[in-house]
C-alpha cells in the first residue's frame, strides 16, 4: 500500500515551525498514544533546538495502558516530561499547565529578578495532523481561562492566548508531518484514521488490522464479533465471519466484506473494540 500525504505542504510547515519556535520557551508535543512512534516527527528533536519540551500522549482513552506505561518510561529515560491526556474530556490538561510552570520556573525567576514581573513565558503546541491539537488547545484554553479570563492579544503579528497571568500560548499549533519514508508509519497512521479513507483501500486496511489483532489482541476480536477460534483462519476468513455475524449480506447471498471492513475499522478507531496500541517500545 503506497500512501502519500500533504507532501506539498511539508517545507512550508517546517519553515513556519522553525520561525515560531524562536518565539517560545516551551514546546508541547502531542503524540497519539496508540502509535507513539509513528505519530512523531523524528526531526522534532532538531527543530526544537533544545527548548524544554512536554510530551503529551494524547487520546489516552483509546490506548493500551500497559504499553503506554512502557512508553512513559522510554520517554522519561530520554529526559522528557510526559503527560497522559484525553483532550476530549480534559483529563490530564491541568498537569500540562503545572508541567509548563515547572519547566519554565527558572525563566520566570530570572524575569522577576530583572524586574520583568509581567513578562509571560510562552508555549506552543506541535504535532502531526489529526493528533488532536485543536481539541487539546480548546481544552487547555478553557481550563486555564476559567480562572484568569481568556484575553487574546497581538504581539509581533502573532496571536497569543493568555492561559494564566504568566503563561501565553501561541494560538496556531505547529504542524509537523510524519516520517513517510517508512511504509509501516503510513500504515499505522492509516489504521488509526489519520489519513483520509477515500485515498485508501479500507478492505486492505481491515485485513492488516485483523492480522495485528490476531497476534496481539485476539480476545477483543473474539469477544466483540462473537467469533469462535480464529487462530487457524486467514484474515480474509475472519473478515467474512465478522460480516456473517453482523448479517452483512449483499444481493446474491454474498457477504459484504466492504461493509464488514468499515464496521471493524470504525469500532477500532473509536475504541469500541477496546484499548489498543499498535506499537511497542523500541520497535
Ligand atoms: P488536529 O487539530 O491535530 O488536526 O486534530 P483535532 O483536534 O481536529 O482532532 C482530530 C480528531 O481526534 C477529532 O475527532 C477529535 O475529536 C479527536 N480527538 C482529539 N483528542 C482526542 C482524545 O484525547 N481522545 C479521543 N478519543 N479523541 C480525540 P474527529 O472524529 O475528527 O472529530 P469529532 O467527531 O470528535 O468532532
Amino acid at each position: 500500500m503506497n500512501i502519500q500525504w500533504y507532501p506539498g505542504h511539508m517545507t512550508k510547515a517546517k519553515r513556519m515551525m522553525q520561525e515560531n519556535i524562536k518565539l517560545v520557551d516551551v514546546i508541547i508535543e502531542l503524540i497519539d498514544a496508540r502509535v507513539p512512534i509513528s505519530s512523531r516527527n523524528p526531526d522534532m528533536d532538531n527543530i526544537t533546538r533544545n527548548k524544554p519540551r512536554i510530551i503529551v500522549l494524547n487520546k489516552i482513552d483509546l490506548a493500551d495502558r500497559s504499553k503506554t506505561e512502557a512508553f512513559i518510561k522510554w520517554y522519561e529515560n530520554k529526559g522528557f516530561s510526559v503527560v497522559l491526556v484525553n483532550s476530549k474530556n480534559g483529563k490530564g490538561i491541568n498537569q500540562v499547565i503545572s508541567k509548563t510552570y515547572e519547566l519554565c520556573k527558572d525563566k520566570i525567576e530570572r524575569n522577576k529578578k530583572r524586574g520583568l514581573i509581567n513578562k509571560p513565558v510562552r508555549a506552543m503546541v506541535a504535532g502531526i495532523p489529526n493528533v488532536g491539537k485543536s481539541t487539546f488547545i480548546n481544552k487547555l484554553v478553557g481550563k486555564a481561562s476559567a480562572k484568569t479570563g481568556n484575553k487574546p492579544g497581538v504581539t509581533k503579528g502573532k496571536q497569543w492566548i493568555k492561559l494564566k497571568k504568566d503563561i501565553e500560548l501561541l494560538d496556531t499549533p505547529g504542524i509537523l508531518w510524519p516520517k513517510f519514508e517508512d511504509k509501516q508509519v503510513g500504515i499505522n497512521l492509516a489504521l488509526i484514521g489519520s489519513i483520509k479513507d477515500d485515498i485508501l483501500n479500507i478492505e486492505e486496511l481491515a485485513l492488516i488490522l485483523i492480522e495485528f489483532l490476531k497476534a496481539n489482541y485476539s480476545d477483543q476480536l473474539l469477544k466483540r464479533y462473537k467469533l469462535a477460534n480464529i487462530e487457524d483462519l486467514e484474515p480474509i476468513n475472519v473478515l467474512e465471519n465478522i460480516g456473517k455475524n453482523r448479517n452483512l449480506i449483499k444481493s446474491g447471498n454474498e457477504i459484504d466484506l466492504g461493509k464488514a471492513a468499515i464496521i471493524l475499522m470504525d469500532e477500532f478507531r473509536n475504541g469500541i473494540l477496546g484499548k489498543i496500541t499498535l506499537e511497542t517500545v523500541g520497535l
